[in-house]
């Protein structure tokens, strides 16, 4: 699809936060293939590095030099070789002067793949936010869901942001073991404690501490997807909204005040309950509000509102 001659893959999908930003598609699909995802279902590429800055350029003419925000799709842009990325981070800031941040999804992995100053830099040309696939604390759920990572990684991949400048922003699934409750517990309880060791108190010792991200999405049956496979043939059984609700509150009871600067969300259209606010500050308000609709179960948001 061209988008006033701007060149997009679709489906196009980005972080709620992004919804102002200028999309730039730099690849297309991702190298890996999670159970549930539905980023992994188109053919890999980078896209040709004089393609997406024709596409700046266009971007330019189109909106102006003012734009502030930028996201490079798809699903895992970090893969991109450090030298190759940060050519397109300058290119971008030399564009558009008043860029304050550019962002993209990083497994985990990608991240580790890269060394501090490699990181550092990518900040200092503009890099600012990545948006890591956390899904679950628990070791066994992430093989499960191929995700090809483990719980250290995923912490060793926050502390590294930490100390390169780069904000995280880790998504947890909710729902991801089904309507069994043993599971949930155990995913939920395992994922805070990864929320737990990732906080920045434990990489930064003096100076003040990062604002960061956790958000909740509920798993989700993308058409052609391994869980959309395993719904239909009755192996995986759907967790209910007050399960879903449920989870959601034993996490934030879970997440303890370690966990400093961390802005909580579930704002993504996945969730049966919109929330945000600070953990630390927070807490009791977003558990009385989950409380709420756990008693009220009509005034969540209903199934055919939910998506990707
Ligand atoms: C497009 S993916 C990119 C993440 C990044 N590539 C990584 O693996 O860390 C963004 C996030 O959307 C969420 N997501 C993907 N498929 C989902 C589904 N079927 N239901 C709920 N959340 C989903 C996961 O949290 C995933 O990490
Ligand atoms: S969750 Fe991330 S790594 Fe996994 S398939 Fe989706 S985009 Fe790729």
């Amino acid at each position: 699809m061209n988008l006033q001659g701007i060149y997009y893959s679709e489906p196009v999908y980005r972080p709620p936060s992004e919804a102002a930003s200028l999309l730039i598609q730099v690849t297309e699909g991702c190298t890996y293939s999670c159970s549930f995802c539905f980023a992994n279902m188109k053919k890999f590429k980078i896209r040709d590095l004089v393609e997406i800055k024709k596409d700046m350029d266009t971007a330019q003419k189109v909106y102006g030099k003012d734009v502030r925000k930028m996201f490079f799709l798809d699903g895992n842009a970090m893969v991109i070789p450090y030298a190759k990325l940060l050519e397109l981070t300058s290119y971008a800031m030399s564009l558009f002067p008043k860029l304050n941040r550019i962002g993209t999804y990083a497994h985990a992995k990608d991240i580790l793949a890269k060394s501090d100053e490699e990181l550092r830099s990518l900040c200092e040309s503009g890099l600012k936010i990545v948006y890591i696939g956390i899904e679950s604390g628990n070791n066994q759920q992430l093989a499960k869901a191929g995700k090809r990572v483990t719980v250290d990684e995923i912490v060793a991949a926050f502390h590294k942001c930490f100390r390169s400048g780069i904000t995280p922003s880790g998504t947890i699934i909710l729902g991801l073991t089904g309507n069994d409750n043993e599971l949930a517990e155990k995913h939920i309880k395992d994922t805070a404690d990864l929320v737990n060791r990732a906080s920045p108190v434990h990489v930064i010792k003096d100076g003040p501490l990062p604002v960061w991200y956790i958000s909740c999405l509920a798993l989700m049956f993308p058409d052609g997807s391994d869980v959309a496979r395993d719904k239909a043939s009755g192996k995986f059984i759907p967790q209910t909204a007050d399960g879903i609700l449920r989870e959601m509150k034993l996490l934030i009871e879970n997440i303890n005040d370690e966990v400093k600067n961390c802005v909580f969300r579930s704002n993504h259209a996945s969730n049966y309950l919109p929330l945000k606010g600070r953990l630390s500050r927070d807490r009791a308000k977003i558990i009385s509000i989950i409380d709420q609709s756990l008693k009220h179960p009509e005034n969540v948001r209903p199934e055919f509102l939910r998506g990707l």
